[in-house]
């Protein structure tokens, strides 16, 4: 009887200390039991005043744990010595970092030094979904610590959007993720928008239909045509709903109505084209598929020992 108490008690302390080091669901529970609030407070706020800013702040996640692991490395400020990931021309369209700065400030407030900014990024792109898409609730874990290392040159890492599926599948392979997982990744893409120099290369010499993307449909054509005539910087939206996170993403590819490459080619692609099929009629396959998903990509390289940054924008 007696050893079997002392045994519960080292399987607890066990457990305890191996969620101290890695990452957990309950990770500020008691060091922070507001956190979660503070941030979906902070994202909820920002979002009732710019809705776009949702997928401003899915994209950054996206972009963090791409390069060098989910480490907040994309937060970093270039500083007089170094290019910082966030120069680079692959950093179109990042937005949101206010809204990261002011969870920060408000965390900073409650608890010092304790909730990383890799978790706060996090915790806002989950959260900018939730806001998205009423229902699609899910818990991640926590516990990730901050880089110290932000390189422009890292950017090579993110995949162009020029890929084709085979270059996608193998991409994201190496990061071990499957075929489906990168397909549902891709369906971040139902919030937003890209601008014209992300898809222009689809409409070269679009007056002669022989240079033409072959896999798009003419009227949609026609429209990336007009929004490209106001130059690269104008924007088109993934999907006719930018704002709502659902699966008309997946049945815009099904019209040839996919905005970049890298969209169009899982549907053109007859090894990805059953799962854009399946999640354009199903989109609670493609609520719990993504949900997955995104959980593994919050875990890519992460950092379990370093700092956790007092100013998200710089190393302490
Ligand atoms: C599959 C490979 C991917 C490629 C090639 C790609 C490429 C791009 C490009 C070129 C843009 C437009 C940038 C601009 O013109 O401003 C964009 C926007 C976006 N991407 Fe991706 N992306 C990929 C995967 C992902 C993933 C996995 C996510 C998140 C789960 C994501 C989320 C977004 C969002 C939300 C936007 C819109 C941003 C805004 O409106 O501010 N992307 N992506
Ligand atoms: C993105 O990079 C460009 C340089 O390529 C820079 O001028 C711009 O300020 C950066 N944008 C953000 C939001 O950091
Ligand atoms: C995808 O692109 C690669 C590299 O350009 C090429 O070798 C391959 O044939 C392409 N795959 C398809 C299906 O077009």
């Amino acid at each position: 009887m007696r050893f079997d108490a002392i045994m519960k008690v080292v399987v607890m302390l066990v457990i305890m200390l191996r969620h101290c080091n890695g990452l957990s669901m309950n990770y500020y529970m008691l060091s922070c039991p507001m956190a979660e609030f503070i941030v979906r407070n902070s994202v909820n706020s920002a979002l009732r005043a710019d809705p776009t800013l949702a997928a401003g702040l899915l994209r950054m996640h996206f972009h963090d744990c791409f390069i060098e692991g989910c480490d907040a490395s994309i937060l970093l400020d270039s500083t007089d010595d170094n290019t910082a990931e966030k120069d680079s021309p692959a950093n179109l369209s990042l937005r949101g970092y206010e809204v990261i700065d002011d969870a920060k400030q408000q965390l900073e407030n409650q608890c010092p030094g304790v909730v990383s900014c890799a978790d706060i990024v996090a915790m806002a792109a989950r959260d900018a979904v939730l806001f998205s898409a009423p229902g699609l609730i899910y818990d991640i874990p926590k516990g990730r610590k901050d880089g110290t290392r932000s390189k422009i040159e890292d950017t090579r890492n993110l995949p162009p959007p020029i890929f084709n599926s085979s270059e996608l599948i193998k991409m994201f392979g190496q990061k071990g993720f499957t075929a489906q997982e990168m397909v549902a990744l891709s369906g971040g893409h139902t919030l937003g928008v890209a601008r014209c120099s992300a898809f222009k290369n689809r409409l070269k010499n679009f007056d002669s239909t022989h240079d033409v993307d072959p896999n798009m449909d003419t009227q949609f054509m026609k429209t990336l045509v007009k929004t490209c005539s106001a130059g690269d910087t104008a924007e088109q939206p993934f999907d006719a709903t930018r704002n709502n996170f659902d699966n008309a993403y997946y049945r815009a590819l099904q019209r040839q109505a996919g905005l970049l490459t890298s969209d169009q080619t899982l549907m053109t692609d007859p090894n990805t084209r059953p799962i854009v099929n399946a999640y354009a009629m199903n989109q609670a396959m493609f609520f719990f598929d993504f949900q997955r998903a995104m959980v593994k990509m919050g875990q890519l390289d992460v950092k379990e020992t370093g700092q956790v940054r007092q100013n998200c924008r710089k190393i302490n």
